[in-house]
Formats: structure tokens, sequence, C-alpha cells
């Protein structure tokens, strides 16, 4: 029994523990780099903050997902606790595995309401390393008002792509719009590339360029004319200096009404579709189009974002009560419809006020659920240097110095050294 005495002292000791528990921190958060991250990356993590009674600063990531990882890497040798939510690539978790807290404590199974294969993606040696936050998938973006005025239907080909691209970017031109594009995409060398050549090697039918199973696969005919294909491009339908394009570079063309279609990533919608935006009511959104021969098909490459915790961070916790936050339906909902990112929580996909804000997502779902995997999973802790061979190869033969079947080759005989005996 406690005395009268005592138990003003419990009391003082249990709200010292409980202060204690939930102690105000310093949480830093990266949100990604464009205006539309920090809108609705940072807004939502400030709320938070406030609600909780810690601080929340935000960290702006290089653009490049490349540029992010090298920088992130370096972070990490000097176990640096800068950064205590880190935003992750889907192709990271098998390459910074080290550095990332197990999830599973905090999610207490949350993760069952995602899609299934984003959480394995995520799972490495049964941790839970990033909680999934938004999906990506290569989508066609074309100018609906000049497809029309010129008779283009969207494409169904790569060819018909060409055609149509052409067509219009003479007609533009003819009516004094000089610097108009028929197409702009990402093929500056770096893995923005990676993604935009796997659509069109797979769309040709040339595979994944490591197979499930491990096997080196892109030395093929179909792979080698994919990448011709798209060197074709270059200088006709789309401007040389694409192949120093990024997202943003390309979004920015596309955006100030100078181009016919783009390649890009679901953002690239609302930011278009804004206020201030010269193409708002024009944008149509098509899945990219299939390429020519045996198992041509149409492709789109899987991309997207993971919110992660640092194993270095000082305040675990809280950093992961932010993730959980952050990745949770409510707020995936709120980025949807502002932002145009993608929810990785399949019931989303029924919410009516998605659907409004973003049509695409209903009508193309099947290019969201199929969008084929980078092999970050096959090759691991390898992948980065897998993708550098493979943009770097491609890199060449869009810049005219050397041929498709020369660039798989290649690639075949400096993924076999990458490779060893095994991933
Ligand atoms: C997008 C994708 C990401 C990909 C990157 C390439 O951010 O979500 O997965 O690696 O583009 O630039």
């Amino acid at each position: 029994m406690t005395s009268r005495l005592t138990r003003p002292l419990v009391g003082f000791a249990l709200s010292f523990v409980a202060a204690a528990a939930c102690q105000a921190a310093t949480i830093t958060i990266s949100c990604g780099s464009n205006a539309a991250d920090l809108e609705f990356c940072g807004k939502f993590a400030e709320e938070w903050g406030k609600k909780n009674g810690h601080e929340v600063k935000m960290y702006t990531p290089p653009a490049s997902t490349t540029d992010n990882l090298a920088l992130l890497r370096q972070q990490f040798a000097a176990k640096s606790s800068d950064v205590d939510v880190i935003m992750i690539d889907v192709i990271w978790p098998g390459v910074i595995k080290d550095h990332l807290v197990d999830l599973k404590k905090y999610s207490k199974g949350v993760e069952s309401t995602h899609f299934p294969a984003i959480v394995t993606n995520n799972t490495v040696d049964g941790k839970l390393l990033g909680m999934p936050w938004f999906t990506d998938a290569g989508l066609l973006f074309y100018r609906k008002d000049l497809l029309e005025k010129y008779g283009v239907k969207p494409p169904q080909t790569w060819d018909e792509l060409a055609a149509g691209a052409k067509k219009i970017m003479d007609g533009e031109r003819a009516a004094g719009s000089a610097d108009f594009q028929g197409f702009v995409f990402q093929a500056k060398a770096y893995e923005g590339l990676t993604c935009d050549a796997l659509e069109w090697v797979h769309s040709f039918g040339g595979g994944e360029i490591v197979d499930k199973a491990g096997n080196i696969t892109i030395n093929n005919p179909q792979a080698a004319k994919a990448l011709d294909t798209a060197a074709s491009w270059i200088g006709t339908i789309a401007p040389g200096g694409v192949l120093n394009y990024g997202e943003e570079d390309a979004r920015g063309v596309w955006q100030n009404g100078k181009a016919a279609f783009m390649r890009n990533w679901p953002y690239a919608w609302s930011l278009g579709q804004a206020a201030d935006s010269p193409i708002k009511g024009k944008i149509g959104v098509a899945a990219l189009p299939a390429g020519t021969g045996p198992g041509a098909k149409k492709a789109a490459t899987l991309g997207g974002w993971q919110l992660a915790v640092n194993k270095y961070s000082k305040n675990v916790d809280a950093a992961a009560a932010l993730v959980m936050y952050m990745t949770s339906a409510e707020i995936q909902k709120k980025r949807a419809v502002g932002g145009s990112y993608n929810p990785t929580i399949p019931a989303l996909y029924k919410d009516a006020d998605i659907l409004k804000a973003n049509p695409f997502m209903g009508e193309l779902l099947d290019v969201f659920t199929n969008a084929v995997a980078r092999p970050s999973t096959a090759t691991g802790l390898k992948y980065p240097e897998v993708s550098q061979t493979f943009w770097d190869a491609t890199h060449e033969v869009l810049s005219k110095k050397s041929k498709g079947a020369d660039a798989v080759k290649k690639m075949e005989t400096k993924l076999k050294q990458v490779k060893r005996n095994k991933w």
C-alpha cells in the first residue's frame, strides 16, 4: 500500500518516464527535390512534428537517383546521423541493407495492406527495410489537342509514335514554333536511362538485362533492335540535347508546350495540370508503345520510393513513427490527390477522389500492376554496376558511337566480369 507521502513521488516519477518517452526530437527527412515533393512531403511531415512535439527539418537530396545514392553511401560510410528518415529508391534495398532499421517492430503488420510485391522487394534477410511510399511506372504523356489537330491517334507501337511525332513536329515548326520537339525522354547517362531503355528492350521482347534467376540475357537481337530504334529518334523527333536529359529536363520542355510526346513518371501529371501550366487540360496519358517482332509487347519500368530509417539516427523511434505516418493511407491519399503520387495501397485505387484527380490511375491500373522490375533483386549489391554497364552502353548507341548489336555483346562481356561466379 502506498502511503500518502510516497504517492506524489510515484506520480512524479511516472510523469518523468512519460515525458522521456516522447521527448522532443529534431527529425530530418529527405523528401525529394521538386516543387511538389516539398509541398506534399514537407508540409505533412511538419504537421506531424507539430502534433507530436517534434521539430522536423527537410533535407533535399540530389535530383538524380544516381547522385542521391552516391551521396548516401558516403554518409553511411561516415555513419552520419544527419538524415533520420531517408527516401529510398525501389532498387536500393539490397544495396544499402546494412544501414537501415528493421521497421517490423513499428509497422505492426500494416505493410500487409500495401502491394505485396513492393513489400517483398523491401524485405531483405527477413527485415522490412522500407515502408512503401509511392510507386511509379513509365507512362506516355501526349498533347491531346495536337494529336487531334494533326489527326494522329495515341500510338500503339514505337513506329507509330515516331511517325506521329514527326508529323506534329514538322507542322508546328512550319507554323513558327522553331524549337518544337516530337518526343522527349530521359537519355542522360544515369539510372533514368536504364529505366527508359529497359522499356524499349522489354517492349521489343528483348528481356530484362538479367533474368530473375540471375542469367545475363541482354545479348539478343531484339534488345539490339530496340536500342537501334531509340537511336534513330535522336536528331529526328528528339533533340540532340536529350542525351543530357533527366526527368525534370524533359518535363521542362514538355510543360512549356514544346513537345508532342513525353516519357515520364506519374508526378508529371499534377504539375502539368497545375493552374499556371501552359498545357493544363491538354494532356493525355497512355501506356508506352510496343515494339515490333517476336515477343513484342507494351512495357513500363517499375519505379517508386520507400521511406526508411537511418540506422545511425539518434532518434530511431520518432523517425520510425514519422515513416509510419507518412506512408499511411491518409497521407498517401492526400499525396495522390494533390501531387499524383501513385499509392502503394491497392484499396486506394478504388478511391473516388484519387481517381477523379488522376483518371490514368484507374484507366492504366494494369500498367502499374504489370510494370517490369529492374534486375536489382537478382543482382543484389552489384546492381549499381549492372545498371551503369547498361546505361553506358546504351548511351553510346544513342550517341551513334556504336550499334545495338555490338553494344549488347559488349554489355554481356562486361556483365560477366561484374558477376564473376555469382551475383
Ligand atoms: C523515378 C523512379 C525511380 C527511378 C528513377 C530514375 O524516381 O521512381 O525508381 O530509379 O526515377 O531516374
